[in-house]
């Protein structure tokens, strides 16, 4: 399976900062062997696309409604015409603080899907539900009532982030990576059938060019989800290139 390695730039990025965009879209296209794309703040997105025509510039959230009265929140059809290919959708730091639930962000994934969008669903524990040894059921939990039924490999993946391993410095064991996405991987397949082998399940948290090609070596995990290391082609580079060496 081809590797994914996606940015998330989250509430980073202006627009002096097209030329990291750039130089990430130009130095990727060296690795073909690899996926890869930015998921930047809406107001980048039509900008960066222009500047990099052709490379996978995403959206960070998409609403689940086709448009209406929602103050400051954007549908997919409005990311699509800005230049968006993809999306993140429930990624842990909106769950928290924009209360999104598993409802939600599967409403949003079709929502994004009917724009043709591809999707990133996001799900991971917290520490404490990691501490109190919950962290294989609240993902799957997650999982289950996060995915649409209509999922398919060809348009969305699945990232597995520990809450506690988000920004932190901190990552999980490779024995503790490699059971999680076991589980996930599992689950796919139990509901989704041969296709649930096919999708790709990311790994995301504090993943750079340092641990990058330990993680990405694990069984079932297909690509990463990066944050603070996508923010420059220096530091998401490495990443690219050990999944292009781990392929
Ligand atoms: P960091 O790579 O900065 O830990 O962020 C991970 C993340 O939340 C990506 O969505």
């Amino acid at each position: 399976m081809q590797k994914l390695i996606a940015g998330n730039w989250k509430m980073n990025g202006r627009l002096g900062d097209l030329d990291a965009v750039a130089a990430i879209a130009g130095a990727a296209s060296a690795y073909p062997s690899v996926d890869t794309a930015l998921c930047l703040p809406a107001t980048l997105i039509a900008p960066a696309a222009a500047r990099v025509p052709g490379y996978a510039i995403g959206a960070q959230d998409c609403h689940m409604a086709v448009s209406g009265a929602h103050t400051g929140c954007l549908s997919g059809a409005m990311l699509k015409e800005a230049g968006a290919s993809l999306t993140i959708v429930g990624h842990s730091e909106r769950r928290a603080a924009q209360g999104e639930s598993d409802a939600d962000v599967r409403a949003k994934a079709l929502a994004a899907r009917a724009e043709d969008l591809s999707v990133i669903v996001c799900v991971g524990e917290t520490e404490a539900e990691r501490d109190a040894g919950e962290a294989e059921m609240v993902v799957l939990a997650q999982l289950a009532a996060s995915l649409p039924d209509e999922a398919a490999s060809d348009w969305l993946s699945v990232a597995y982030e520990p809450v506690w391993a988000i920004g932190t410095g901190r990552i999980p064991s490779t024995e503790d990576v490699a059971a999680m996405h076991g589980a996930i991987r599992a689950a796919l397949q139990a509901r989704f059938g041969d296709d649930g082998a096919a999708m790709r399940i990311l790994y995301g948290g504090s993943m750079n060019g340092d641990n990058a090609a330990s993680l990405l070596a694990v069984p079932n995990v297909d690509g990463g989800l990066i944050g603070g290391a996508s923010l420059s082609a220096e530091k998401f580079l490495p990443i690219v290139a050990a999944a292009a060496a781990a392929n």
